[in-house]
């Protein structure tokens, strides 16, 4: 039996293909780091995920009590069910938490999407990233360049599996089932902005907005991350929500899908999203200086944008170059889940 860890929303998609490869074979573990509906059970429920084994039920607090949180309420279980490996996925804290109390007993541990790097170790996750990689055993990634970023770490190049994108599967498995959920009459962007970089700063988040309202008349929907929905209100930013920008609660999966794919452009700072955009052929604009995840810039549809103001220009560009047809990135093609299972199916014998 091995133990499937999953805390927050990007993980979701990435353990559902894992799951349906590998079968009864697997104990799932929900560290409970998202709690809500909208964060957490919509995806169970749309996706199609068996209930949880565990819930750990931990909730939000700072990203060091959240870290220890999580360990020492994994710890017991994890003792209790005895798992012959633990499978990690992605970069949030639940992934180095549940990895870090693993690798104290000798359990085999592979860690899903390893080699990621922004080489921004301001990011939370950047950290995540590296920790759970050097501690891993088995390092199953999404694309070449990350081994490259693993051996000159000094991971065992027999370690490195390049397995594909898991979250491909499940984007892949699950946009017929979005056709029937409405997005917006016309033309329109679609906006996702969370990371502690861009949100937890007012001046910045407020310039941002201001940028936004420099696409009119473009209509832009924003499904505001609750970081970001706080921070706007605390801050009384809410009179520079521009016009032609419409804040709503976070999307189910289905909607968010149908929303990229049918967008004329996105503007995000999230990993998956310029993975999902790459894929779907849709124009993304990455509000960050930098990307753990290269391929969508140089096979993908995705750009950088390290300034606010400079988005106006690189959405105008972006939807200029849009590409006839969707770009192809080696195994994303909704078949990694299968391609991982026969990788842990092999550790465990
Ligand atoms: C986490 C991940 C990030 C990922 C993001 C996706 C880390 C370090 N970061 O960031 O990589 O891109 O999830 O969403 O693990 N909150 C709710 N309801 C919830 C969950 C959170 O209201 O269900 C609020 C919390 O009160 C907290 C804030 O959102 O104030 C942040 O939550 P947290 O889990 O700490 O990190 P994220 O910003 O969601």
């Amino acid at each position: 039996m091995i133990d499937l860890i999953c805390g927050a929303r990007p993980n979701f998609m990435k353990v559902d293909p894992i799951i349906r490869s590998l079968g009864g074979k697997v104990r799932l573990v929900h560290t409970g780091q998202h709690y809500d509906y909208a964060m957490s059970g919509s995806f169970f429920d749309q996706l199609g995920l068996p209930r949880p084994d565990v819930n750990l039920g931990v909730g939000s607090s700072t990203i060091t009590a959240q870290t220890a949180d999580i360990m020492k309420a994994y710890e017991p279980v994890f003792l209790q069910g005895k798992p012959d490996a633990v499978v990690v996925v992605g970069d949030v804290n639940s992934t180095l938490a549940c990895v870090l109390t693993a690798v104290r007993y000798g359990t085999p541990t592979v860690h899903v999407e390893a080699g990621l790097r922004s080489f921004d170790r301001t990011m939370p996750e950047e950290i995540n990233r590296l920790l759970t990689d050097q501690i891993s055993d088995l390092l199953l990634i999404t694309s070449h360049e990350a081994r490259e970023n693993l051996t000159k770490e000094g991971r065992p190049d027999g370690s490195i599996i390049l397995v594909g994108n898991p979250m491909i599967d499940t984007l892949l498995r699950l946009l017929p089932e979005s056709a029937e959920k409405e997005v917006p009459h016309g033309k329109f962007g679609l906006v996702t902005l969370h990371r502690p970089g861009n949100v937890d700063n007012r001046e910045l988040l407020g310039d941002i907005l201001d940028s936004l309202g420099r696409l009119s008349p473009l209509s832009l929907v924003f499904p505001a991350h609750p970081r970001t929905l706080k921070n706007i209100k605390s801050w009384g930013l809410q009179n520079r929500v521009p016009g032609n920008l419409k804040l709503v609660e976070p999307m189910d999966y289905l909607a968010f899908i149908k929303h990229q794919q049918m967008a004329e452009v996105v503007i995000t700072d999230s990993g998956g999203v310029q993975e999902e955009t790459s894929v779907m052929g849709v124009p993304c604009v990455t509000v960050r200086p930098n990307t753990e995840r290269p391929v969508t810039c140089t096979l993908g549809t995705n750009v950088l944008c390290p300034d606010p103001l400079g988005i106006p220009a690189a959405v105008k560009e972006q939807i200029k170059n849009r590409p006839e047809f969707p770009p192809v990135i080696p195994l994303w093609d909704g078949s990694a889940g299968a391609r991982i299972a026969v990788e842990i199916e092999r550790i465990l014998k």
